[in-house]
């Protein structure tokens, strides 16, 4: 695949097939993804990446602490509720998403058991779980340098044939994840990324999600003189 196949292409994948993936070829797209930049070469990331019994635990950890009504319980610090432009694209790729799927407004089970596809990490074979060295908590460098491996991570995915969604989903109940990953302590956890291969017929793993126009993003600085 070229790089603008794998750019263009890629879409979170939210509907996986059960099919598994061999361990030699998520060590490949590990590989792949670690040669993005990071601040000073530090490569403040570590992955666990999770199948069978062990992700099996931690899909039932997380369902029933979310039904209990269990309160989240992130390693890293959150912001406030989005508003704004934030809040407006939030809402636009969620109706993209429940369109898709045919969820009314008013379905609240529909919609519910959406969200719990989220804390079950959309039922995908794999989950790759991306920490941080400790060590590092409080510079802001250290999670842009995960979501920049993230980020690779996804692509290098795709350019295999393999979908992805990073999630905060899967995270939110981290003692959760924690326990059943063998997660060290020495480590913070900072995003799951759902993995394995696409289930075509999933009807929003078809969806393009909008972006913002690049002159809307960018502001050019002495390009005119
Ligand atoms: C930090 C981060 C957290 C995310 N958390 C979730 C999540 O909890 N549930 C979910 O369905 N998608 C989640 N996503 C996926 C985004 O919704 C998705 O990347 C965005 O809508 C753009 O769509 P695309 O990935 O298909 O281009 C997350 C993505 C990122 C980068």
């Amino acid at each position: 695949m070229q790089f603008d196949d794998v750019i263009l292409g890629r879409r979170s994948i939210r509907g996986y097939k059960p099919d598994p993936v061999p361990q030699e070829l998520i060590e490949e797209i590990l590989g792949l993804a670690m040669r993005a930049p990071s601040s000073m070469n530090t490569q403040p990331y570590n992955f666990y990446v999770i199948t069978g019994k062990p992700l099996e635990k931690i899909r039932a950890g997380n369902t029933e602490r979310m039904l209990a009504g269990v309160p989240q319980s992130r390693e890293f610090r959150t912001g406030e509720a989005f508003a704004g432009a934030h809040r407006e694209r939030q809402i636009g790729v969620a109706k993209q998403l429940f369109g898709a799927m045919g969820i009314e407004r008013d379905d609240k089970e529909a919609r519910q058991d959406w969200v719990m596809r989220g804390f079950r990490q959309f039922d995908a074979p794999v989950c790759v779980i991306i920490t941080y060295d400790k060590v590092l908590d409080g510079s802001d460098d250290t999670p842009f340098d995960c979501g920049a491996v993230a980020t690779a991570l996804v692509n290098a995915a795709w350019s295999r044939g393999l979908g992805t969604v990073i999630n905060s989903q899967g995270i939110m109940q981290s003692p959760v994840v924690r326990e059943h990953a063998g997660i060290a302590d020495d480590q913070v956890i900072m995003k799951s990324i759902a993995l394995g291969w696409p289930d075509e017929s999933f009807p929003a793993n078809a969806v393009v999600s909008e972006r913002k126009p690049v002159d809307e993003a960018a502001v050019f600085v002495g390009f005119e003189e």
